[in-house]
């Protein structure tokens, strides 16, 4: 009788176990990003899938964040707010296979760290495990800073997010550049006293962004914030021009979407006239 190897696993429900090209120890850790403050500007910009991630990577960034802005660049939501865990780690998969040394910062999707902090653990432990994350970034100041106390206690490192937050802007704040002084400081020095190697200034009045970089020990990751923050990281579909319309802070370096829409163009002008195949 005809022997067959049959692979089976022993739980259809489990995930299977993916590992990444290279595992988190290779890779630009945390500390080593820490340790610029002061000594080197660094460039950051999203990536959601392996083949942009590679293009960053051999470009020479070496910090790499799956945003969830995932949401609105490559999912066609027109908030981040829909976003799910499952969705950051398959992208966060992918990126982490398309890259070997690069530092992957993976955010925490709404919904996945306000209920309380074991869940914000137990999630930030499933972006490491499941997708690859060498650390992850969550959104908030004063009020989020035990969530970030509670994963970066684990060992997980961990990056704030402060000024606009696109996870809730929509649901009050609006997207106005934050101009409050008092409350962008607290917020700032509540991320670092929580124990985030890193923070993120979005859309900061720039002289705000320059004291608040002056005052903390940990490098500020600026985003339409001036030129005065420790770094600064855009969103890959920006810096491409992937969409017509890009914020007015963000700089367009190429045309990728008159361009794809060209080429596409010729495809199927060549298609129809039956020039290709040839
Ligand atoms: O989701 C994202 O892309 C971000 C950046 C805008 C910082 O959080």
């Amino acid at each position: 009788m005809e022997s067959k190897i049959v692979h089976e696993r022993k739980n259809p429900e489990a995930r299977p176990y993916e590992p990444a090209k290279a595992p988190v120890f290779r890779r630009l850790t945390a500390a080593a990003i820490k340790r610029r403050k002061r000594k080197e500007t660094f460039p950051l910009v999203t990536a959601y899938d392996a083949p942009f991630a590679r293009f960053a990577e051999e470009a020479g960034i070496d910090v790499i964040l799956v945003g969830d802005s995932l949401g609105n660049v490559v999912l066609g939501y027109d908030e981040t707010t829909p976003v799910t865990m499952e969705q950051m780690i398959h992208h966060a998969q992918a990126v982490v296979r398309g890259t070997s040394r690069a530092h992957v910062i993976v955010d925490m999707p709404f919904g996945s760290y306000q209920v309380c902090d074991e869940e914000a653990l137990r999630n930030a432990i499933r972006l490491v495990k499941e997708g690859g994350a060498c650390s992850v970034k969550l959104e908030g100041g004063v009020h989020e800073a035990d969530r970030v106390k509670a994963i970066a206690r684990a060992g997980i490192p961990v990056v704030g997010h402060i000024g606009i937050t696109p996870q809730t802007a929509g649901l009050g704040p609006g997207y106005k550049m934050r101009t409050h002084r008092d409350r962008l400081l607290a917020d700032a020095r509540a991320i670092e006293a929580a124990g985030a190697y890193a923070v993120v200034l979005e859309v900061v009045d720039a002289e705000i962004a320059r004291e608040i970089t002056e005052l903390l020990t940990i490098p500020t990751i600026g985003i339409g914030s001036g030129a005065y923050c420790d770094s600064q990281v855009l969103v890959l579909h920006d810096v491409l021009g992937i969409y017509g319309h890009s914020p007015g802070f963000a700089k367009r370096y190429a045309e990728f979407g008159r361009e794809a829409t060209e080429a596409l163009r010729v495809y199927a002008g060549e298609v129809r006239k039956h020039i290709f195949p040839g």
